[in-house]
Parts: C-alpha cells; structure tokens; sequence
C-alpha cells in the first residue's frame, strides 16, 4: 500500500490496521436494473461481433491523467468503451472474447466482458490507504453490481493484461486510451487493424438510436437553459468579462448534466472572429456582438453543439443586423437541405451559395457568384465547413471513411450541425473598416428524420428579431 511522501502522520500500527478493518455495514446493492443504454449498448456489440468473426476485440475506457503530481485531469471515458457498454469507469476495459463453435470455427460470436476495479478490499486497508481507495475518491459499484446495470459479465480488471499477454488468436484494440493495455498486446496487434476497428467503431456511431437521440435532445434543453441563464446575466458580465459568461454556462452544464461537451467559446465583440476563442479572458461591451458557442453533456456524455451570436444591448446595429441575417438566411438554406436522401455535402454547398451570394451583393469579393464557388474565394470570411456529425463526441464519427461521412447519403437518425458564419477580422483590410471585427455564427443541431429533418436546438430563437424580442424578455 501507497504511504504518501511527506504524510503527517507515521508508519500504520497494527492496532490501527486492525480498528480500521473492522465494523463496517454490508451495503451491497440489491435487486438493480439495467441502466436505460444497456439494450442498446448490447445491440452495439452485436453489430461489432458480427463485422470481426473469430477476433479477440478490446476497448478500453482509458486512465486518469494527471495534472500535476497527484491530482488528475476530470475522468471522461473514452467514446468507444462509452457507446458500447453504456458504462464510464475509470481504467476500464471491454473486451469481446470469441466463442468457438462446436466444429471449432468461427461464427458463434462473442462473449462480453466489462473488466473493472472492484470495491476495495477492507482487510489490506486499500480502502483507506490506496490513493483510489474508496475512502479518498467515493463508493464503486461491486462486481455483482455492474453486472445487474450493465446487463453483462463484469470481472476484476487488475487480471485483464495478464490474460491478454496470454491470450492466442487475432486481437485488435481502440489505440490511444490504455497504454498499459497496449503494452500487453504489443507483440499480438498491427496499427492497420487497429485503425480498422476505431473506423468501424466511428461509422457505428453515423446512425443514432432512440436512446442516443433522446439525450441529445436533452443536451439541447439544458443549452438553451444556459444561454437563457446567460441572458440574464449580460449586465454582470458586461462588468466583468466573457469569462463570466464561461462560468455562468458552466454551471447549468454541471447542475444539469456531466460538464460541457467542449471548452465553450464566450468570443465578445472582435473576440467573435476568432474560431476556437476559448481563453475568454476578454471584455463585453454594450454595442458589439456576443459569440456563444457552447453545449451541455448529458450524464451519458451526449453533447449539444449550439451558437448563438448576441447584441450585448439587446439590439442589433444595422450592419450588424445585415451580417446576422445573412448568416440566417444561409443556415436556414442549410436546414433545408437535410432530409433523407440528399447527399451530405448539400446543406454545406447550400449555405455557402448563399453566403457568396450576400458577399458578392455587397461588394466584398467579384462575381459572379459562380466564380466565387468554384474559386472558393467566399471562404476567406466563412472559414470553416458548414457542420459535422454530433453524438458523444462534439464532433462525432470523426475516424469514418470520406466515403461513410462526407461522401455519404443523409439517413433517419443521423445528427448533424448546420453552422455558417461571416467573420470579418479585425486587421482585414479587404472589407470597409465597419464590417472588422465582426464575427457571427448560428449553429444548431438537426436530426434527419424519415421525411425531412427535426432542430433538436430550436428551443432557442434563431431569427434576429425573435433574438432581440428573447432577449428583452429574459432581462425584464
Ligand atoms: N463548437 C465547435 C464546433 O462548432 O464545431
Ligand atoms: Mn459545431
Ligand atoms: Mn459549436
């Protein structure tokens, strides 16, 4: 057992190792059921049974990183361990075990197996000695008891690497998640069928389930109820700077769900212009526009992905208004053109035309706009692609073949952001002096369904009178 360098206190008598051993209650937990993912997760396994016959398959959940010495970074499992067991413990392990048939072929699919740390034993005091102890970081679930909520066979995961440096037979593993776990398969895996596995694993998660899209619906509630909260604290914030804004979305995420699905970017004013602004550390001031781009993770790690672009004054200034709306009217195109069907690629070609179409009208880049496409000159303000799949990760099934994701047809059940933006930097001396520093981006998150396409975000106003009208509600 771990005794911490520096501890205040001496070696463990053997009277204390005795009292601490002694008179704790049985508080095993009976009788459980399946956490709401389990049949599904099961569904998932199947499909990855099926596409790797005869194969030994592991996924790890991943380890803790430390941030410095003996604090560590906040656990978040690894995507793939998450969608295939409904499970996020720490140093976890999922491994499908193929089955033989009785000719001793292949075809009988696998068995299941979560490998995780048991409730720590009280009678070598790992309980109270061990920096994972349950005494220093809180109760696990038993063996007994996973097995209940997950609905598969749980084991000690502290026998997993030995029995995989055993273990004979192909194997492929999730690369980049365990270290440890890798180390015990070095000799019995290729990086080429490894990356075949994360593929699969990725193209898995293209088409949700109802589960998967009822929590992303919710990640959408729970972000409009941050930007609301934000909203109503402009004044605050304006006193202060973006990071209050960070602070204040970052607690509805905590109270509501798991954390943010990604650092939000609180990009006041010129600060809008910046793609990725995550520092936050700058002012907000009553005039400029607030870029909020930010989504809560539900407790089952699906995130919302939504922008909304603010007056801090509640009211757009014409140009403003001029820009916003273009973008508007460009992500509205957008959502248009997802619905069943309809290739991938045409709701980003659908914003972008318009977005040409607006540059162009103002005088900004030189038509005509058909040029402007197929130079995609348009690009020097709208930077980015038009969205991406959303699930678990903030940009989801990003190991899919090009032929899967973006070269693929739109399906039921697929979620995608449609997201344009203008941004006009503020040292760009292409554009008139008033358009600099103005960056606006509306983002929402759009299930195809079987006729068209349904915006799991629109519990927020996308319109920029509908905008002003929210917002002159929630602050009185
Ligand atoms: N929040 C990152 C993105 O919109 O893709
Ligand atoms: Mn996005
Ligand atoms: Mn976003």
């Amino acid at each position: 057992m771990k005794q911490r360098k520096n501890s205040l206190y001496p070696a463990v008598s053997d009277a204390l190792a005795t009292v601490m051993k002694s008179d704790w209650a049985d508080t095993e937990l009976r009788g459980l059921s399946p956490v709401a993912q389990a049949a599904f997760a099961a569904g998932r396994r199947a499909a990855l049974s099926a596409r790797f016959p005869g194969e030994r398959l592991v996924i790890p959940a991943g380890n803790l990183r430390t941030r410095s010495n003996d604090t560590e970074y906040p656990f978040r499992a690894a995507t793939e361990y998450v969608h295939l067991t409904g499970d996020q413990t720490q140093d976890a392990v999922l491994v499908l075990e193929p089955l033989a048939t009785e000719e001793g072929g292949e075809g009988a699919g696998h068995a299941a197996t979560a490998y995780l740390l048991p409730r720590s034993n009280r009678e070598n005091g790992e309980f109270w000695l061990d920096g994972q102890g349950e005494l220093w970081v809180g109760r696990r679930h038993s063996l007994t008891e996973a097995e209940q909520l997950l609905g598969m066979p749980c084991k000690d995961v502290r026998t997993v690497a030995a029995e995989l440096r055993e273990a004979t037979g192909p194997v492929r593993v999730v690369r980049g998640h365990d270290a440890g776990i890798e180390a015990a398969l070095t000799d019995k895996v290729t990086a080429e069928r490894d990356a075949e596995l994360k593929i699969f694993l990725s193209e898995l998660r293209l088409v949700k389930d109802e589960f998967e899209i009822g929590e992303l619906a919710k990640a959408c509630e729970s972000t409009a109820r941050g930007f609301e909260d934000v909203v109503k604290v402009l004044d605050r914030a304006e006193a202060t700077s973006e990071r209050y804004i960070e602070g204040t979305f970052f607690l509805r995420a905590r109270v509501e769900g798991n954390d943010v699905g990604y650092g939000s970017i609180c990009a006041a004013g010129p600060h809008a212009t910046t793609l990725h602004w995550v520092r936050n550390d700058g002012p907000v001031r009553s005039g400029e526009l607030l870029l909020l781009d930010a989504g809560v993770e539900t407790h089952t790690l699906y995130t919302a992905d939504v922008t909304r672009t603010l007056p801090v004054n509640g009211r757009f200034s014409p140009l403003q208004r001029k820009i916003y709306d273009a973008v508007y009217e460009a992500q509205q195109a957008g959502i248009d053109a997802v619905k069943p069907g309809a290739a991938y690629r045409d709701f980003h070609e659908a914003a972008q035309r318009v977005l040409a179409e607006k540059l162009v009208e103002w005088g900004l880049v030189e038509g005509p706009v058909e040029r402007v496409l197929e130079l995609a000159l348009q690009r020097r303000w709208t930077l980015h692609g038009t969205g991406h799949m959303l699930g678990i990760d903030v940009h989801d099934c990003a190991q899919a073949r090009v032929d899967a994701y973006v070269d693929c047809t739109l399906e039921p059940g697929m979620v995608l952001t449609v997201e344009p933006g203008l941004y006009f930097q503020a040292d760009d001396l292409s554009v008139p002096a008033e358009y600099r520093g103005i960056g606006v981006r509306i983002e929402d998150d759009i299930l195809v369904t079987d006729d068209g396409c349904r915006n799991l975000s629109d519990g927020l106003p996308r319109r920029s009178d509908e905008v002003e009208a929210w917002m002159a509600r929630l602050r009185g």
